[in-house]
């Protein structure tokens, strides 16, 4: 049985007052809830008074991103080990904004997924295609690149504590979102990509999908056998919105 995941990404939003308001009022909301893992994502600056505050409640903390190295000459940059002593429990590596404005290839989400995995973190691993690629034909193609070379030298026994989120680029703030049948199907195709690399291990990892989730379309998304979750960017900045997606059922 997997769990399901939904997690929001807060991305360049809320300050560390803005996001231990948003918690106080979330936690109430979502108090009791089991069998589903909630996730806030909020900025580097954030992470330690929003892992404070939903310490030993249902809900747990990741970063948007992290660097590859444990430690080093990297200015400006933020390690795994400073991520989990922060309090995080995951970090989100390889988003599609971070691929497109900061230069992250295949190759550095790698290294980002073995480091976070290294320091004790869950990688949150995302990929997907652009509207381009997706209108020439080159989805399948383009994710399984993505997901082959991000989980590269990964052994069997670590990967299932991977979390793999498809998020199509043109589905990403958009307001478009993917159809629950263009989600399932390359859903579908990641896991038994997983299944060929991992064996059953490989079945045990949660997809989660991205791209513009809501309160409007969570359950149907939900409700395909393969999706196993969501990550959610714009809807999870108030309370209300993504306290209504974390309760799908
Ligand atoms: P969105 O963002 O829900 O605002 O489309 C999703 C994401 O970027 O993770």
């Amino acid at each position: 049985m997997r769990t399901p995941v939904i997690a929001g990404n807060w991305k360049m939003f809320k300050t560390a007052g803005e996001s231990s308001v948003f918690v106080k009022e979330f936690l109430p909301l979502v108090a009791g809830i089991k069998g589903v893992e909630i996730v806030l994502a909020p900025s580097f600056l954030s992470l330690s008074a929003v892992a404070a505050l939903t310490a030993g409640t249902n809900a747990g903390v990741a970063s948007q991103n992290v660097h590859f190295a444990a430690e080093g000459a990297y200015t400006g940059e933020v390690s795994p080990g400073m991520v989990k002593d922060a309090g995080a429990k995951y970090a989100i590596v390889g988003h599609s904004e971070r691929r497109q404005y900061f230069a992250e290839t295949d190759e550095s989400v790698n290294r980002k997924v073995k480091a976070a995995l290294a320091a004790g973190l869950v990688p949150i691993m995302c990929l997907g295609e652009t509207l381009t690629e997706r209108e020439s034909g080159k989805t399948f193609q383009v994710v399984e690149r993505q997901l082959r070379a991000g989980l590269s030298e990964i052994a069997a026994a670590t990967a299932p504590k991977v979390i793999v989120a498809y998020e199509p680029v043109w589905a990403i703030g958009t307001g478009k979102t993917a159809t629950k049948e263009q989600a399932q199907e390359v859903h579908a195709f990641l896991r038994r990509i997983l299944k060929e690399l991992f064996g059953d291990a490989g079945l045990a990892i949660r997809i989660l999908y991205g791209g513009s989730v809501k309160p409007e379309n969570i359950s149907e998304l939900m409700a395909q056998p393969d999706i196993d979750g969501a990550l959610v960017g714009g809807a999870s900045l108030k309370a209300a919105s993504f306290a209504s997606i974390v309760k799908f059922n």
